[in-house]
């Protein structure tokens, strides 16, 4: 049952296209206002400055700063990669963002100078590498970022199985998932109202679910550490519909 999916997938190119240009980035704190409260982001932060200790943490797709500028300010040293210069203007746009040192490029194959205690990729970004072997390349990339004993946290919905799903309807916001279990591509629909006219950004994903993540981090070398439902460390069951994973690079001398 394909609607758009496939001609949404045409698109897709060895070279990751950028979703993130001026158009998005221009209203995108305003967009996930959800995400920016203080409930979600507090959580968020307690978890990854734990894990970070005295160390460097890594942010893939860095975006905005939603999660990067918070954790700076709790004194966590923060670099992080991202594809959009547009979304990366809006982030150093704002105060502190001075701490921050930024590298565009493809999260799946960037490198970057020095070493870390944690790398993270939240928001189901992870998704955002619509083939395995790039999701794969991900994890090999963050293990060569990681200090032995450090940490990669993934943050990321849970398969629903659904081909169609209603994530959001408001008066100036529609939000469909369009599914497809057999190859596990996914198209989040945006239908938004902009100055009077109804547009529609579709962009495209890869669904994952939590066993291939391990099994792509245990070919990158590193294994499970955790798994919770969400940052507050609720247990993660069959129902959670999304989950907050923690791997780690193995550390020799330990
Ligand atoms: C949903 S936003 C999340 C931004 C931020 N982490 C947050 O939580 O608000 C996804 C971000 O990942 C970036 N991105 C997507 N695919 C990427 C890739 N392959 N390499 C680097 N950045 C990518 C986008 O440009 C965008 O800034």
């Amino acid at each position: 049952m394909a609607f758009l999916i496939d001609r949404c997938f045409e698109k897709v190119r060895l070279v990751p296209e950028n979703y993130f240009g001026e158009r998005v980035a221009e209203r995108y704190d305003e967009s996930t206002a959800d995400r920016f409260d203080p409930a979600v982001v507090g959580p968020t932060v307690n978890f990854l400055a734990e894990l970070a200790g005295a160390g460097r943490a890594l942010e893939l797709g860095i975006g905005t700063g939603r999660i990067a500028l918070p954790l700076a300010e709790r004194g966590v040293q923060v670099h992080g990669i991202d594809l959009s210069e547009a979304m990366v203007a809006k982030l150093e746009a704002k105060p502190g963002a001075e701490r921050i040192g930024v590298t565009i490029g493809d999260f799946a194959s960037t490198r970057v100078e020095g070493t870390f205690s944690l790398a993270y990729l939240v928001f189901n970004t992870i998704n955002n590498l619509t083939t395995q072997d790039a999701q794969v390349a991900c994890f090999e990339n963050v293990a060569a970022h990681l200090e032995p004993g450090g940490c990669f946290v993934i943050e990321v919905g849970v398969p629903t199985g659904k081909p169609l799903r209603v994530f959001d309807l408001n008066d100036t916001h529609v939000g469909v998932d369009e599914y497809d279990a057999a190859t596990q591509r996914l198209v989040s629909h945006h239908f938004s109202l902009v100055d009077g006219n109804w547009e529609r950004l579709s962009i495209p994903f890869r669904s994952v679910s939590p066993a291939e993540l391990d099994l792509m981090a245990r070919l990158a070398g590193m294994t499970l550490r955790e798994r919770w439902a969400d940052w507050d460390r609720a247990p993660f069951t069959s129902e959670s519909t999304k989950h907050v994973s923690v791997w780690e690079k193995p550390n020799p001398s330990s």
